[in-house]
């Protein structure tokens, strides 16, 4: 069984943490940890099967490191690999782009041929807008550290069971 990519920025805090925390959901025996500030095409595409770390920065993007790779990710064959997404966003001071960096990046690789499992409820969450909603959901786990942090173990721990599909693949 080929090991799950999961990418996230080794130089932040609070989402480094979503992610060890998914981590050890998992399994480490499970996972590859790569760095998104350094991943390049050619690592990337070693793997079927990913988690994406994706806060929402600057009203509505994706944080610069993404933001790098973006263009090369464009151009990369995502044809029968698989993606669950995650993001920290703060629903409270921008209620107008909650978690849009999961909806953003959700759309480069649909773009791109791959699949996107692990879409979650919005129940629990108050926000104007979100680019992250699809069908009254969100396409991937959001997290909010800033104003619903001791809500995020059971949220992990439910997306984790509800994304099954790419741990047993
Ligand atoms: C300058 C700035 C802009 C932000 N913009 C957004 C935003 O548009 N939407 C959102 O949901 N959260 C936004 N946030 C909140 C962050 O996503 C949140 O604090 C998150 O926990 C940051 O995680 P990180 O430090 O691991 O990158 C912003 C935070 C800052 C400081």
């Amino acid at each position: 069984m080929k090991k799950i990519a999961l990418i996230y920025s080794f130089n932040t805090t609070k989402s480094k943490n979503a992610a060890k925390k998914i981590i050890a959901e998992i399994g480490e025996d499970k996972i590859d940890s790569l760095n998104a500030e350094e991943i390049t095409g050619e690592e990337f595409l070693k793997y079927d099967k990913y988690i994406l770390s994706l806060p929402t920065w600057f009203d509505g993007e994706l944080p610069n490191y993404w933001d790098e790779f973006v263009p090369e990710l464009e151009d990369l064959p995502l044809k029968g690999k698989t993606f669950a997404l995650f993001g920290l966003g703060d629903q409270k001071n921008y209620a107008e782009n909650f978690g849009d960096a999961v909806g953003i990046m959700a759309e480069i690789i649909e773009q791109a041929g791959g699949k996107i499992i692990g879409s979650t409820e919005v129940e629990g969450y108050t926000f104007e807008n979100s680019k992250a909603l699809r069908d009254g959901k969100f396409v991937g786990l959001l997290l909010d550290q800033d104003n619903q942090a001791k809500l995020s173990g059971k949220r992990i721990k439910d997306w984790v069971a509800s994304i099954g599909q790419l741990l047993l693949k």
